[in-house]
């Protein structure tokens, strides 16, 4: 079992950089299946779940070259590709199921195993679902999986979304491309991540109106093509470099994305005390002596993204006077809060909400992280912790951060990644 393994104490500084978001590489990738060729995605993150992706592709018939180093992807897409997403790959990564909109309006059918609940909450697939029947598609439940099926392709249709789902507004824009006849979309969301896939749909031929608004109005084409494009920067990774620095009162530079991204976040450091410079692709944070607790709700975008919600409360738990969290997206997310404890950090949770006292120091023990932004959060506050925090669950950060400790290491921190055995075979050997 692998553990990272942080001794607190250090103030970060320098530079990092950030590449492009798992959040939008990873639709992107889908997103080639609507044509048939070579398409190349660049600024790709060197992450598990991209290789995931790899390998869901390949299983589908595509041809997936991966340089790591330089962070291209190459897809080479047949005429016609297979449509079964098998449990084994959704099971290890929930956003597998972005291939059902493209495959179902590509080959008129596919067969996408149901991922099922995950450590942060329900997380519900109806809208995905619903949306696809409105544009003519039939779609049941078989055996764990969803089977979409539209043998005379899809229908134009108007689509209003009860909320607005990031991964639901990806499924159906990608599907309405090759629909026959206009389809709108409202209330849809509006993340970067969702202004990125747009742009590459429309690279490819794709008629969009209505990109980065709620209401997107699509122009279905008889087909398109392959294209290069280009990930956006990862604005949760370069956030949570962000919280870092507050936390750790550093002065950190972070590269390779649009601070714009990050307004609300930025004026929510502000308030804790940190001094923000933004240019057009980086961002500049210098951290108080001690931060100030901050309130936060957690909103879909342009409000405060849920994926910073663990930094909220690790900063909130070292700050000065008390602050509050209220998750409005995720119901399950408070794991994070438990293990945090762990530390010595001192949050009661109530309904949707964490009020959270801050105290001057946490203090190290091991903690296990439960998803991916628990995890790299988890190594943060060990950060911001008197001794050493040994966070377990380490395939969870590689899921969505990049070389973490390696960058932490440049920035200055003390930490290392080691290998230990597994606490389940040392029990039951003894
Ligand atoms: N929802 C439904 N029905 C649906 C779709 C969503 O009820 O058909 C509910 C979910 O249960 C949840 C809320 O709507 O309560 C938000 O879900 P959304 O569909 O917007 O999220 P997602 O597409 O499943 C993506 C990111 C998440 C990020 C959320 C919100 C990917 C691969 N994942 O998930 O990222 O938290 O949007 O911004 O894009 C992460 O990166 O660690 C992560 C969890």
């Amino acid at each position: 079992m692998e553990l990272v393994r942080v001794t607190g104490g250090a103030s970060l500084s320098g530079s990092v950089r950030v590449r492009g978001a798992k959040n939008s590489v990873l639709k992107l990738m889908a997103a080639t299946l609507l044509a048939e060729g070579r398409s190349t995605i660049s600024n790709v993150p060197d992450i598990v779940d991209v290789r995931i992706m790899n390998e869901l592709l390949r299983r589908l018939g595509c041809s997936v070259t991966h340089d790591r180093e330089q962070g291209v992807v190459a897809i080479d897409v047949p005429r016609s590709p297979g449509v079964r997403a098998d449990y084994e790959l959704v099971r290890a990564m929930r956003a597998s199921i972005c291939v059902l909109g493209p495959l179902t309006a590509r080959c008129g059918s596919a067969e996408v195993a149901l991922p099922g609940g995950d450590a942060i909450g329900s997380r519900g697939l109806d809208l995905h679902q619903s949306g696809l029947e409105m544009l003519g598609a039939t779609v049941r439940l078989s055996h764990g999986y969803f089977v979409a099926s539209a043998p005379d392709g899809l229908t134009g249709a108007d689509i209003r979304l009860d909320f607005p789902s990031v991964g639901a507004t990806e499924n159906l824009v990608m599907a309405a491309t090759l629909a026959s006849g206009t389809t709108v979309i409202d209330n849809v969301a509006r993340e970067p991540e969702i202004v990125n896939i747009c742009e590459m749909l429309v690279a490819m031929g794709a008629r969009i109106d209505g990109i980065g608004t709620s209401r997107l109005t699509v122009e279905g084409a008889a087909s398109l093509h392959p294209v290069d494009h280009e990930v956006v920067g990862d604005r949760i990774v370069a956030g949570s470099w962000a919280f870092a620095a507050t936390m750790t009162g550093g002065d950190v530079r972070i590269d390779g994305v649009n601070p714009s991204h990050l307004d609300v976040v930025i004026e929510k450091l502000e308030l804790a005390g940190a001094t923000v410079e933004t240019a057009e692709a980086s961002l500049r944070v210098r951290g108080p002596k001690r931060p100030v607790g901050i309130r936060v709700s957690t909103l879909p975008y342009p409000g405060f993204p849920t994926d910073l919600q663990p930094f909220v409360i690790a900063l909130n738990s070292i700050a000065e006077g008390s602050g509050m969290l209220t998750e409005n997206l995720f119901e399950a997310r408070w794991r994070f809060v438990r293990e945090l404890a762990r530390l010595g950090a001192k949050v009661r949770v109530d309904g949707h909400h964490a009020l959270i006292s801050g105290v001057t120091k946490l203090s190290g023990a091991p903690v296990e992280a439960s998803d991916i932004r628990a995890g790299a959060a988890l190594v943060i506050a060990g950060l911001v912790a008197e001794g050493v925090t040994e966070v377990s669950g380490v395939d969870h950060i590689d899921r969505g951060y990049e070389h973490l400790v390696e960058q932490l290491l440049n920035l200055g921190a003390t930490v290392e990644r080691v290998e230990v055995p597994d606490p389940v075979d040392v029990v039951l050997h003894e």
